[in-house]
């Protein structure tokens, strides 16, 4: 042999056992700056023709040869180095999660998503408006003028006047605005229902400055009363998951709508507790009406083409009404005992097929 060919037998047996230091230990021995082989190639420079022809084509094959085998094998070692690194951090999907979710979802949050489901179901979409608003859509826009007393019984948190505004700012003290919001951007037929947050300056067991409020809105030709009591029976009946949900309408008085409906439902007494459905007793839950003309008209839509009717009620009341909470104070208080006893899982959607209360 060769000691060319000697010094590659070498070199390729090296190569082959070498880890990732000794391989770039070897590379820089070889073919680095001053190692061997570049050494080698260096004396080509130095030869004559004759004997370069001659040398030439085993240098550069032990060059070739070697520089190959060294890539060859590092891309072995870094194949290997991936293996090792994806099986170590492999995740086995078939363990179990960890037990207890720490969150939940507030009754809130829960009964907004029951509402929108069943309403969903009904032909209606979610609208929303601003809880900063100004007092044209909270009460002009709603035939409340500003000498109007229901103005003065909504207890209103007004902010500061600012010179030259043609419009007051206040918190909207009720979900109403959305109607107007709607119907002066969208054309009739109109479906909607308007969950979100209300504001009046009022604290007690049953009130609190902030609540929630959800409005629904229905626009379109030849609508009458009875699409208002047909809709809210059916929407009860979902919500309470009950069939013998009895309501009463009573003649009432809101300035935007006309006539203006207090709806009650009945109540039983079952151990000693209220419990909907029945008439032993009976609860407001809601207000409502046909839209008034005027409102209609202030939203730019021609009264005498257009009707419907809007029904405004209490989230939270609702939810105290269906799931049994008592202190409408704890709603907001952020105990987490309170959540974790009233709570709901996150992943328990609400749908109508398994039951919105579920
Ligand atoms: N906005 C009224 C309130 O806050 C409720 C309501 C809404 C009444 C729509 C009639 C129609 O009390």
């Amino acid at each position: 042999m060769t000691d060319l060919e000697q010094q590659k037998a070498d070199l390729l047996g090296a190569i082959a056992n070498a880890d990732a230091d000794a391989l770039e230990a070897i590379r820089v021995s070889a073919l680095g700056k001053s190692g061997t082989i570049t050494a080698l190639l260096k004396t080509l420079g130095g030869m004559s023709p004759e004997e370069r022809q001659d040398k030439a084509p085993a240098i550069q094959g032990l060059r070739a040869a070697v520089a190959d085998a060294i890539a060859d094998r590092k891309a072995a070692l870094d194949g290997a180095a991936l293996e090792a690194k994806l099986a170590s951090e492999k995740l086995d999907m078939t363990l179990p999660v960890a037990a207890a979710a720490p969150g939940s979802v507030h009754p809130v949050s829960q009964v907004m998503d029951e509402l929108a489901e069943i309403f969903a179901d009904l032909g209606f979409a979610v609208a929303t408006g601003p809880e900063i608003e100004d007092d044209w859509h909270n009460f002009s826009a709603l035939n409340i003028p500003e000498t109007h007393p229901a103005r003065a019984m909504h207890d209103t948190f007004y902010f500061p006047v600012v010179e030259g505004e043609e419009h007051r700012m206040l918190l909207r003290t009720h979900t109403s605005p959305v109607q107007i919001r709607t119907m002066t951007k969208a054309k009739p037929p109109i479906r909607i229902i308007a969950p979100g947050r209300v504001y009046r300056s009022d604290s007690d067991a049953t009130h609190t400055p902030m609540f929630h409020q959800i409005e629904g809105l229905v626009i379109d030709k030849g609508i009458h009363l009875g699409h208002l009591r047909w809709t809210l029976e059916t929407f009860l009946k979902a919500f309470f998951e009950r069939e013998d949900i009895v309501l009463r309408l009573r003649p009432s008085y809101f300035p935007f709508t006309e006539p203006s409906v207090e709806v009650d439902v009945g109540y039983s007494i079952e151990k000693g507790r209220r419990v909907i459905g029945g008439s032993e007793g009976w609860m407001e839950v809601l207000g409502s009406g046909m839209v008034h003309p005027k409102v209609i008209a202030a939203c730019g839509l021609d009264p005498a083409e257009y009707q419907g009717f809007a029904f405004g009620t209490g989230v939270d009341r609702l939810a105290m009404l269906k799931y049994g909470m008592d202190d409408l104070r704890a709603f907001f208080d952020g105990d987490l005992r309170w959540l974790r006893h009233y709570g709901f899982r996150a992943l328990d959607v609400p749908t109508l097929s398994g039951g919105v209360g579920a």
